[in-house]
C-alpha cells in the first residue's frame, strides 16, 4: 500500500543525492570532506563518545558523508538508505576517500531482510523521520539491529520551526525535466517548489522551463542577497 509513497520518495532522493554530491554547499561539500574534514556535529562527536572499533549502522545515510565522518572516528561502518543513487555515491565517496564502509541500498523497513548483522551502535540523524510512516515498526528495527548493551543515537530537526518564516521572498526558476524542483534558503528560511509544492508557499518558487542545465535561479527576493546563500544550488547549475 505504501510502495507508490516510497517509490516516489526514491526518486527524489536519487535526484537529490546527485545534486548533492555535485554542488558544494553549507550542508554537503565532498570537496572539504575529501581534504579532511568531518560533517559530524561537536555535539554528535561529544554525545556519542569514543567509537573506536565499534559496529555502526547509519540508517538512511543519503551518500554516506556522516557515515564515512563515523568511520574517520574509527567506527566499522555500515549505511543504509532507499536511493540507489545515494548509495553508488556513497561507495564512490568511500573509494575517493580510502575508507572501509559498507553501503547497502534499501528501505529502512526492509533492512532486516538484507542485513544480517548486530550493532553496538544505531545512529541517523537530521531530516529522517518526515520520511517515514511506520515509527512504531522502525523502533522495532532499531532494537533488531542493537546488541545487548548497544545504543541508539538520533540528531533530528523538526519542520515546525519553518511555521514561523513569514518573509521568504519569491524565487524565480528554471529547470529541466530531471530536476523539476528547487530549494532557496535564506539562513534557516526556506522556500521549496515545483513539484513537492505541498511543501510550503505557492508563490515561493516560479517555474520556467530550461532546455539545458540542471536548475537556475534567476532572481530572489531582497531577503535573499546574493545566490552564494542558496543552499545546494550555484549560480552556474
Ligand atoms: C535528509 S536525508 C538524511 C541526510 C543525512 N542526515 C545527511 O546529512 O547526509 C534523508 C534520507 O532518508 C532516505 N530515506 C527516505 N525514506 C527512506 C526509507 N524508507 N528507507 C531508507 N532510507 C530512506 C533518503 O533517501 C535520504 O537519503
Amino acid at each position: 500500500m505504501n510502495k507508490k509513497y516510497f517509490d516516489a520518495n526514491k526518486e527524489l532522493w536519487d535526484e537529490f543525492a546527485k545534486i548533492h554530491y555535485e554542488t558544494e554547499s553549507e550542508s554537503y561539500s565532498v570537496k572539504s570532506f575529501l581534504e579532511g574534514q568531518s560533517t559530524l556535529k561537536s555535539y554528535e562527536l561529544r554525545e556519542m563518545g569514543n567509537v573506536k572499533g565499534k559496529s555502526l549502522l547509519h540508517l538512511q545515510c543519503h551518500f554516506g558523508l556522516d557515515t564515512l565522518s563515523w568511520a574517520r572516528e574509527g567506527a566499522i561502518v555500515t549505511g543504509i538508505d532507499i536511493s540507489s543513487e545515494g548509495i553508488r555515491l556513497a561507495k564512490l565517496l568511500a573509494k575517493r576517500a580510502k575508507l572501509e564502509a559498507q553501503f547497502i541500498e534499501s528501505n529502512l523497513y526492509d533492512s532486516p531482510k538484507v542485513l544480517f548483522k548486530k550493532f553496538d551502535i544505531v545512529y541517523t540523524s537530521i531530516g529522517v523521520l518526515c520520511w517515514l510512516n511506520d515509527l512504531k515498526e522502525w523502533g522495532a528495527i532499531i532494537s533488531h539491529f542493537l546488541k545487548p548493551g548497544g545504543f541508539f543515537y538520533i540528531a533530528e530537526i523538526h519542520p515546525f520551526s519553518m511555521v514561523f518564516d513569514n518573509e521568504t521572498k519569491t524565487a524565480i526558476v528554471q529547470a529541466n525535466t530531471k530536476a523539476k524542483f528547487a530549494s532557496a534558503v535564506s539562513g534557516e528560511k526556506m522556500a521549496q517548489g515545483l513539484r513537492y509544492e505541498y511543501i510550503t508557499k505557492d508563490e515561493a518558487v516560479v517555474e520556467k522551463p530550461l532546455e539545458k542545465g540542471r536548475v537556475r535561479i534567476l532572481e530572489i527576493g531582497s531577503e535573499i542577497d546574493s545566490v552564494e546563500n542558496i543552499w545546494g544550488i550555484s549560480k552556474e547549475d
